[in-house]
């Protein structure tokens, strides 16, 4: 398969050409022929929260998605609501219980708002599946076609960490907003004026958070099931401060549009933000979710306009001689990264800038990275250090640390 033929229809919508795609989140090209279980790159995040009312109009209101789509008891659902969002190619499905007997309840009960679901294209389900079973893994939905006017989807599900799953789905005879069951819809929410169009336009990663000691078996979950390979090792030191530490190795798909950093806590004199994020969430989960955008600065401004909170990164960062002269040309002044928080890291191939929000949920959990890549295929391992001083501070003050 050529690169150009790997441009998901919901990329060109997005106005996502070739060379942004390269640049925005590092795809590549690959020979999908010999891959064991193919992966075109996202198809949705799933969450379940408390609250989907809300939380639709939130990430409408403060990140500027678009409604699309929508499945709840006017549409036959009695279950629950599910919000379809989008933002150029990235897709969010919100879902929170309608019924107090719905399956959902005792989901976000044990973990709070979260994700359940990172759901992947494929080109073909069961050969996935005949894979991921030889390899052992736990098949939660055999491949199984939905239809409805708009055509039909072919579907299956599998297990990863925790009680977070990958729903596979091939949609290519499929024209709908989304899924069977659900119908086109939009929200009378308006951009402000001057606002862009979109604040970010993809995927970047998707970061698992795992149970000490089991970093590695994921990796080769990963490895043997879905035929990811590593892309970037972090251990002991690299992410460790002067209290805390975690291990974190990153696997990704053949185009590398797909790209899971897994992570778990090291021992070390404090309680790191890994085991807090274990703690909180009750076991393993997805911990951020980076969303790539072609304006890191704009982005920030208007989400902090919105009331969006960024961890705060220290003055010292950028007056760092070292990192000053590790990081070298970038396209904005120094200045107004530091004047936004946001942090930078440069290594063979070029650079990235990069930020955090802190917890978006009631619980100490899921956080957005936004990223701007400019030829670096990396995570920011150089900012490791000052991010983690960053969250530690925000954990001592929630008494956790
Ligand atoms: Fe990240």
């Amino acid at each position: 398969m050529t690169i150009e033929q790997t441009l998901t229809d919901k990329e060109r919508l997005a106005d996502l050409d070739l060379d942004q795609l390269k640049q925005l989140v590092g795809l590549v090209e690959y020979d999908s022929a010999a891959d064991p279980f193919p992966v075109s790159g996202w198809d949705a995040v799933v969450w379940i929260v408390g609250n989907a009312t809300q939380t639709a109009h939130y990430f409408q209101s403060a990140f500027g998605m678009t409604l699309v789509a929508y499945s709840g008891p006017t549409t036959g659902n009695r279950d629950h609501h599910s919000f379809v969002l989008e933002s150029g190619a990235v897709r969010f499905v919100i879902k929170g219980a309608v019924d107090p007997d719905s399956p959902l309840i005792e989901h976000h009960r044990i973990h709070g708002d979260g994700v359940v679901d990172i759901a992947l294209a494929v080109p073909d389900v069961d050969k996935c599946i005949a894979h991921a079973r030889a390899q052992g893994a736990t098949v939660l939905d055999e491949p199984h076609d939905v239809t409805d006017e708009h055509g039909t989807v072919r579907l299956a599900a599998i297990a990863t960490y925790g009680d977070t799953r990958h729903t596979l789905i091939d949609r290519s005879g499929y024209s709908g907003p989304y899924l069977p069951g659900y119908v086109e819809r939009t929200s009378t929410h308006r951009r402000r004026d001057g606002a862009p169009k979109r604040l970010f336009q993809a995927l970047d990663h998707v970061v698992g958070n795992v149970e000490l000691g089991k970093m590695d078996e994921w990796v080769g979950f990963y490895n043997r099931v879905m035929g990811f390979t590593n892309m970037a090792e972090f251990v002991g030191e690299d992410i460790a401060t002067d209290y805390s530490a975690l291990m974190s190795k990153v696997v990704s798909n053949g185009n590398h549009r797909v790209k899971f950093p897994l992570n778990e806590p090291a021992i070390a004199k404090k309680r790191s933000q890994i085991d807090e994020y274990l703690d909180f969430y009750r076991g393993p989960g997805a911990q951020h979710l980076a969303l790539a955008t072609n304006d890191i600065l704009t982005a920030v401004d208007q989400l902090t306009a919105e009331g969006v909170e960024f961890l705060a990164t220290p003055d010292s960062y950028y007056e760092d001689p070292e990192l000053r002269a590790r990081i070298g040309n970038v396209r904005a002044p120094i200045e107004e990264l530091q004047k936004r928080g946001i942090l930078v890291d440069r290594d063979e191939d070029g650079y990235l800038l990069q930020i955090f929000t802190k917890p978006l949920v009631d619980r100490p959990t899921v956080f957005f990275e936004l990223i701007e890549r400019h030829g670096s295929l990396g995570f920011g391992i150089g900012n490791f250090k000052a991010l983690f001083e960053a969250i530690e501070r925000e954990q001592a003050a929630r008494g956790n640390f």
